[in-house]
């Protein structure tokens, strides 16, 4: 089996590409990367799942870039993508990812986090010769809560709180033991809170942002204190690509954007960009929109990364601050309302029925 990091991958299956983060991955890959094979999608297309995102991509690399609908918790048909496709390379996003849903209903978290990550490495054991890389996408949620102090390091023992991160933790023990028993070649990242472009509306700043814009209520858990560390999609798509192609074998590495802050305080600055953008009908501040409500079962208080593995590694740093990625990321959904509409009214999930059955 090949442990030596190289950058010849030439037919990198990414799971979950039609997601938030592997969407933003695959365009980066393509359009800006020095990746020169070819990446095969393979998504289920769940309600986080939408084609459209990557529409442009595959009308301008075609053969570059090919979608297939699957679920990675079917192994058979798994089986034969990783086959026709000569796949070498895996990079693991497809995950259920949202934990209030997981609070609701963790069948299928467990179901798609855990058995489906277990499928994709059994297919990996079997293609010794072929597989260079299987790299895992993971959260700094499998370490629990901090306290007023301190950050997660790659050392930090994990402490799992909710169904999604449980399932996260059991799916990042999977992958290392792989490597560990059958010597799988595995990169595994732990990373903060993402936002940007192409985020589906139901976390933190996407909601917010197009709540605000409708002038509905900015509903705020708890005291609203909870503090999150907030990463640009782009910078973690950066910090991808270094560690599949220069990360060591067996390995995980922290990411994060330095960027700790307060949901109450992260909320109002949303809505000041807002308001400098567009005032609300009448002038009235968006900050009136913001609304207490009841916590989140489980909500833990604060995550913080410790990132000097990857810095001193990798040399990466992240390039945006929260401020410039926010403006960024608003002034994104302000150009494209189009999206905002389709997915708000759920246009696209008929389309995908359309035409993907
Ligand atoms: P997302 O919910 O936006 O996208 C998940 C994608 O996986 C969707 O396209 C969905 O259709 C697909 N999918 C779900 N179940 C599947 C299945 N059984 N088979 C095939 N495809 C399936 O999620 P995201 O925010 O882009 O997160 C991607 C990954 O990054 C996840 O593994 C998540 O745990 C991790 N992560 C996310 C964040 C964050 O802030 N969003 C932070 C750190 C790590
Ligand atoms: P979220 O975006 O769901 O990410 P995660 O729970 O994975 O960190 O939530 C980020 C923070 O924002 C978290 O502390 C919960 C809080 N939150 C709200 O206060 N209101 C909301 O409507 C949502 C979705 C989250």
């Amino acid at each position: 089996m090949n442990s030596e990091p190289v950058n010849a991958y030439k037919n990198l299956m990414v799971t979950g590409g039609c997601g938030f983060i592997g969407a933003n991955f695959i365009r980066y890959l393509l359009k800006e990367s020095d990746f020169s094979g070819r990446v095969v999608n393979v998504d289920k297309l769940t309600y986080a799942g939408n084609p459209e995102n990557l529409a442009d991509i595959e009308k301008r690399f075609p053969g570059r870039y090919i979608f297939e609908k699957a679920d990675i918790c079917d192994r058979e048909r798994m089986a034969s993508l990783f086959d026709d496709y000569e796949i070498d390379t895996v990079c693991h996003f497809a995950a259920e990812s949202h934990v209030d849903r997981s609070i609701v209903n963790p069948d299928a978290f467990i179901r798609t986090n855990i058995v489906g990550t277990f499928n994709l490495l059994e297919l990996a054991r079997e293609t010794p010769d072929r597989l260079q890389l299987f790299h895992h996408i993971s959260t700094d949620e499998v370490f629990g809560s901090l306290g007023q102090d301190g950050f997660f390091t790659e050392e930090t023992p994990y402490k799992p709180n909710s169904p999604y991160s449980a399932s996260k933790a059991a799916s990042d023990h999977l992958v290392r033991a792989y490597h560990k028993t059958y010597g799988l070649p595995i990169t595994i990242s732990n990373c903060s809170n993402n936002y940007g472009p192409y985020q589906f509306p139901e976390k933190l700043i996407s909601l917010m942002i197009l709540n605000a814009l409708e002038g509905k209520p900015l509903p705020v858990y708890g005291d609203g204190r909870n503090i999150r560390d907030w990463l640009y999609v782009r910078d973690h798509c950066i910090a991808i690509w270094e560690i599949m192609k220069r990360g060591k074998r067996g390995e995980t590495y922290n990411i994060g954007g330095k960027n700790e802050m307060e949901n109450i305080r992260l909320v109002e600055m949303i809505c000041d960009i807002l308001d400098t953008h567009q005032k609300q009908e009448g002038g009235r501040p968006r900050r009136e929109l913001i609304t207490f409500v009841k916590d989140r079962p489980g909500h833990d208080r604060r995550y913080a990364i410790d990132f000097t593995k990857l810095r001193e590694e990798l040399g990466w740093m992240p390039e945006e601050s929260l401020e410039s990625g926010m403006r960024k990321t608003i002034q994104w959904y302000l150009d494209n309302q189009q999206w905002v509409n389709r997915v708000r009214s759920g246009e696209y999930q008929t389309w995908i029925k359309e035409h993907y059955g």
